[in-house]
C-alpha cells in the first residue's frame, strides 16, 4: 500500500498529540516520536487488567507472561529475527549496551581491540570506550568531511586483533546510512563480532537482522512510535555464554540472561502495539510482510519530504547543510542538519520553538561527530527529522522561518 499525503493526514488523527497541540510541528523524531492512541490504550490496558508481576500462578500474572512473550515475538518479526528468544528488553538502548559491553569485556584479554566510529552516538561509543580500563585497545573509524565513514580506514583498522566492531546503521546527527555489508564482510574475515546501533535506522527502514548478519543489534522504542524501552537482538548462540551482570536467582537462559530486575511490562506491551500500528499501514498475508510493506512506503514518503527540505534549505543564503546528499539510489535517513551564518543552532532552535516548530540543536549526544566536523565550539547543528506524520506544509513553515533567521544580521 502506497503512503501518501492523504495517508499521512489520516495518520495524524491516530496521534492524540496533534489534537492537543494543533499548532506544533514535531520535526524532532530523531529525538523521540509521538505515540498513537493504540499504544496509549495498550499501556493503559496493562495497568487496568494485569498490573501484577510476571511468573505467578494466577490469571493476571499469566496474562503478563503471555503479553511479554507476544511482545518478543512481534519485535522479532519487526527485526526479521529468528524468534522471540532473540529479543531482550531493557530500560533503554544505552543501558542495554552497557550491559552488553560489560559482559563482552569480561571475555576479552589485554591488547584485544574493539573498533568504534566517529559517527556514532555516545551510546555506542562510551560503553566500549569503558573497556580501556581492562586493557582493551579501542580504535575509531574516521569520519570524512562528507559525513560518511572512511571505508579504507575501516578496512585498515579491522585486523586479527579486532574482536568487535560497534557501528551505527544510521547517524542520528547527519542521516548517513553506513555500509553495513562492508562492516559485516570485514568483521567476518577477522572473526570479530558486529554490534549495530539501529536506534536511528529502525524508524525509517525495514530491518532484516539475519540478512545483515549482525551478532547484536539495538534499537529503542520511543523512536518508532512506542514508549521508552530498549531492545536488544542477539543472534542465536551469541548471548548464551556471555558473563552478564545478573542475580544468582535470575533465569540464566536467553533472552532473559541480560535483563535485570522487573521489566516495564506496560511499556513493552506498548512497543508491541506500536509495531502492529506500523504494520497496519502495510499490505501482506503475514505480519512480517505488512511491516516490510509499510516501512518501505513510509520510508519513501519521508525520503521525498527530506529531499524537498534538503534542496530548499541549501539554497537559502547563509545556510550550510552537513552530511551526505540525497543522490538517487543512496540510502539516506530523512534527517537533515544545518548550520546558519546568522545564528547559532541553539538560538535558531529557540526562535523556531517560539513559533511552534520543534527541532533539535547541539550534538544530540553524537558529540564526537560534531567535534570532528569542527562544530563543537559554535553550538553544533540544527537538526530536522521527518516522521510518518510530518507534512510538506510543516517544512515550508520551517523554511520560511529559517529564511528570516538567515537574513538577520549576525
Ligand atoms: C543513534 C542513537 N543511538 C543510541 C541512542 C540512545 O538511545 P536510548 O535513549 O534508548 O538510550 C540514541 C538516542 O537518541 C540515538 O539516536
Amino acid at each position: 500500500m502506497a503512503y501518501t499525503l492523504e495517508h499521512c493526514l489520516r495518520s495524524r488523527q491516530d496521534f492524540p498529540a496533534f489534537a492537543r497541540n494543533p499548532g506544533l510541528a514535531y520535526l524532532d523524531g530523531p529525538g523521540g516520536s509521538q505515540v498513537p492512541r493504540v499504544v496509549i490504550d495498550a499501556i493503559a490496558e496493562v495497568y487496568a487488567t494485569c498490573n501484577v508481576n510476571a511468573h505467578g500462578n494466577f490469571a493476571p500474572s499469566r496474562e503478563v507472561d503471555r503479553r511479554m512473550e507476544a511482545a518478543r515475538a512481534v519485535v522479532a518479526t519487526f527485526l526479521g529475527a529468528e524468534s522471540g528468544s532473540c529479543i531482550s528488553f531493557g530500560q533503554n538502548m544505552t543501558t542495554l549496551n552497557f550491559s552488553l559491553s560489560t559482559a563482552i569485556g569480561r571475555t576479552l584479554a589485554q591488547g584485544d581491540e574493539v573498533l568504534i566510529t566517529q559517527l556514532d552516538h555516545e551510546a555506542n561509543r562510551g560503553p566500549w570506550l569503558g573497556l580501556q580500563q581492562r586493557g582493551v585497545v579501542v580504535r575509531e573509524v574516521r569520519l570524512l568531511a562528507s559525513g560518511e565513514l572512511d571505508p579504507a580506514d575501516m578496512a585498515a583498522k579491522i585486523t586479527s586483533r579486532t574482536k568487535l566492531l560497534a557501528i551505527g546503521a544510521s547517524a542520528n546527527s547527519l542521516g548517513t546510512v553506513n555500509d553495513l555489508a562492508l562492516a559485516r564482510r570485514l568483521t567476518r574475515e577477522a572473526g570479530a563480532l558486529l554490534v549495530v546501533d539501529a536506534v536511528h535506522y529502525a524508524p525509517h527502514f525495514p530491518i532484516d537482522v539475519q540478512a545483515l548478519g549482525a551478532d547484536f543489534l539495538l534499537c529503542s522504542g520511543y523512536k518508532f512510535y512506542a514508549p521508552h524501552v530498549g531492545v536488544l537482538y542477539s543472534r542465536p548462540g551469541a548471548l548464551d555464554g556471555l558473563p552478564t551482570d545478573r542475580l544468582s536467582v535470575q533465569d540464566p537462559a536467553v533472552p532473559y540472561r541480560i535483563e535485570t530486575g522487573t521489566l516495564n511490562h506496560a511499556a513493552i506491551d506498548g512497543v508491541r502495539a506500536a509495531v502492529e500500528y506500523i504494520a497496519s499501514w502495510g499490505d501482506g498475508a503475514t505480519l512480517r510482510e505488512r511491516i516490510v510493506d509499510a516501512m518501505t512506503h513510509i520510508a519513501a514518503y519521508e525520503h521525498g519530504l527530506a529531499r524537498f527540505y534538503y534542496d530548499a534549505v541549501r539554497s537559502i543564503r547563509g545556510v550550510r547543510v552537513w552530511g551526505p546528499d540525497f543522490a538517487e539510489g543512496r540510502p539516506r535517513a530523512p534527517t537533515v542538519s544545518i548550520t546558519l551564518h546568522a545564528a547559532s543552532a541553539g538560538d535558531a532552535a529557540k526562535a523556531l520553538g517560539e513559533q511552534g516548530i520543534c527541532v533539535w540543536d547541539g550534538d544530540f549526544y553524537a558529540a564526537r561527530t560534531v567535534q570532528v566536523l569542527g562544530l563543537a565550539e559554535g553550538g553544533g547543528l540544527l537538526r530536522t527529522g521527518i516522521s510518518m506524520y510530518n507534512t510538506r506544509e510543516e517544512l515550508q513553515r520551517l523554511l520560511g522561518s529559517l529564511e528570516r533567521i538567515a537574513a538577520a544580521r549576525p
